[in-house]
């Protein structure tokens, strides 16, 4: 039985004060809940989280990762940087990354490589298009982002790692995929995993993310493969976020 796993994705949003509350909420909430919780916040955010959530239920990532260990890229933050600050987790390849910030499916993988090496889980990112949903692609997108992922790091990597289902048309607009709709792709990437390794597979959480909120999170979870959320804009509000790890439960 897989443990159930959901993970807030801050995105570019924050201020020190309203981190403080919405922490302090988050932490009081899911107190005594049994799943897996994470909450990924912006870098400048890292110190103050690991400080708000030491000794809790809660952990905490970052939302990218440099593909380098180190060295002349400005403005890049290394997986052994998250590291330092206490992060087990940090999303890759969110196709908000992808669209605005030209990650590949090579730079991305490059990325998962760089925080495995470090210690870290990558929650991977796949998705479709609106525009590629309608052209009938979406198993052959998401069975090319995630077969970049295996040629680099190998399917044992996969142990270590999370997958992210979020229909890019999905994310933000306050259309959820349906139960069945995210079922079909979530079983079709554990799938694609057990072709290459069954236990692998088995093990594997996949996440469903796009607009899950406290009134479909249950629905959504339990369908037979679908592990978890990634949360985006229910991630801002303590008690929509605490409400979506206790469908979880
Ligand atoms: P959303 O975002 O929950 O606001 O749709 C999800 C995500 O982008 O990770």
């Amino acid at each position: 039985m897989r443990k159930k796993f959901v993970a807030g994705n801050w995105k570019m949003h924050g201020s020190l004060p309203g981190n403080a509350e919405l922490l302090r909420g988050v932490r009081a909430g899911v107190a005594g809940l049994s799943i897996d919780i994470a909450v990924c916040v912006p870098y400048p955010y890292l110190a103050q989280t690991g400080e708000a959530l030491k000794g809790s239920n809660v952990a905490w990532g970052a939302q990218d990762v440099s593909e380098h260990a180190q060295g002349a890229y400005t403005g890049e933050v290394s997986a052994a940087m998250l590291v330092e600050f206490g992060c087990q987790y940090a999303i890759v390849g969110h196709s908000e990354r992808r669209t605005y910030y030209g990650d590949t499916d090579a730079v991305v993988a490059a990325k998962c490589e760089a925080a495995l090496k470090a210690g870290l889980l990558p929650i991977l990112c796949v998705g479709e298009t609106l525009d590629e949903r309608e052209r009938n692609v979406t198993a052959a997108v998401v069975t090319r982002q995630l077969d970049a992922f295996i040629a680099r790091c190998g399917v044992a990597a996969l142990a270590n790692s999370v997958i992210a289902y979020e229909p890019v048309w999905a994310i933000g607009t306050g259309r959820t995929a349906s139960p069945e709709q995210a079922q079909e792709v979530h079983a079709l990437i554990r799938a694609r995993v057990a072709r290459e390794s069954a236990a692998v597979a088995a093990g594997l959480r996949i996440l469903y993310g796009g607009s899950m909120k406290p009134g479909n999170a249950k629905e959504l979870m339990a369908q037979p493969d679908i592990d978890g959320g990634l949360i985006g804009g229910a991630a801002l509000v303590a008690a929509d976020f605490v409400a979506i790890c206790a469908a979880a439960q």
